[in-house]
């Protein structure tokens, strides 16, 4: 029987770069703090947190510490919080991931030229309150086709739109359509990363050949979630599984190729572990 895992299982390379760079730090600081959790999975916080790691969520929590280095994760924040680190005299190890970055250096630019920023995503979502932080003027967060047509500015102003990298790309189009067709100066920067939808091909590719297909990730991973759909949708025998532990795979005798994919936040020590089992017990 042949293990197929897909070579985009797991974090993305700006996860894994903000992931490392933490555990890189923690030889040379005396104390380190993550500005949220670095990644949504618990056993890696967790981990860190024996190593003493502290998450901070506030910008209150900043302005209370008196030494040590902040680390701001992938997902990027405004600039005020770079400010306020740098005033409380701490250290900032910046891990934003450089997509994300790309799209601050874009909205500065560009909300300085006198452009309306408008960012297609998900309001509330802490990357895209990051990329609003970046903005000279307030800017707005369209995420819906409703919101796209209730969308109304000065006509003579010129607008740049951006988006949230996870964003779906098909979505983005439409919802940047709807903008353009009322008649406005725009200049689109589509800001997608393709990670994501990576990581859905190359899931669908392989559970469509696959005799049963393993998804790792946790439960209320919405990326995980997607990838379940994905492989289910071609492979009856797909499995949804945390960790190892939930793994009780029954195989038929005829399977032949056992394919395997992980969502963005599962480490790739659980991806190992499954996929070594899989291969000496089967
Ligand atoms: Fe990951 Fe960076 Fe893309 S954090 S999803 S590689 S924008």
């Amino acid at each position: 029987m042949e293990v197929l895992l897909a070579k985009s299982a797991g974090f993305c390379f700006g996860v894994k770069r903000a992931v490392e760079n933490v555990y890189k730090q923690l030889d040379t600081h005396k104390k380190i703090y993550t500005y949220g959790p670095i990644i949504h999975n618990e056993q890696v916080v967790g981990d860190l947190e024996k190593r003493g790691v502290t998450v901070i969520e506030s910008e209150k929590e900043i302005a209370g510490i008196k030494e040590g280095a902040v680390v701001i994760r992938s997902h990027g924040v405004p600039k005020r919080i770079y400010r306020l680190i740098e005033e409380n005299g701490l250290e900032c190890i910046d891990a934003t991931c450089p997509f994300v970055k790309r799209i601050h250096k874009t909205v500065e630019q560009e909300s300085r030229n006198g452009r309306q920023i408008i960012i297609i995503g998900n309001a509330g979502h802490p990357e895209v309150e990051g990329i609003m932080g970046w903005s000279e003027k307030p800017a707005t967060v369209i995420g819906t086709v409703n919101e796209a047509e209730n969308f109304e500015t000065d006509r003579g102003k010129p607008l740049c739109i951006v988006s949230q990298t996870t964003f779906n790309y098909n979505k983005f189009q439409e919802l940047v359509e709807i903008i353009q067709k009322k008649g406005y100066n725009v200049y689109v920067v589509n800001t997608i990363c393709n990670a994501t939808e990576e990581r859905q091909a190359e899931a669908g590719e392989i559970s469509a050949k696959a005799d049963a297909m393993i998804v790792i990730g946790g439960r209320n991973s919405s990326n995980t979630q997607k990838l379940y759909e994905i492989c289910a949708k071609k492979c009856e025998a797909t499995y949804f599984i945390q960790t190892l532990e939930d793994l009780h795979l029954e195989l038929p005798k005829t399977a032949a190729l056992v394919g395997i994919t992980a969502g963005a936040s599962t480490p790739n020590n659980i991806i190992e572990e499954v996929q070594n089992h899989v291969r000496v017990n089967f």
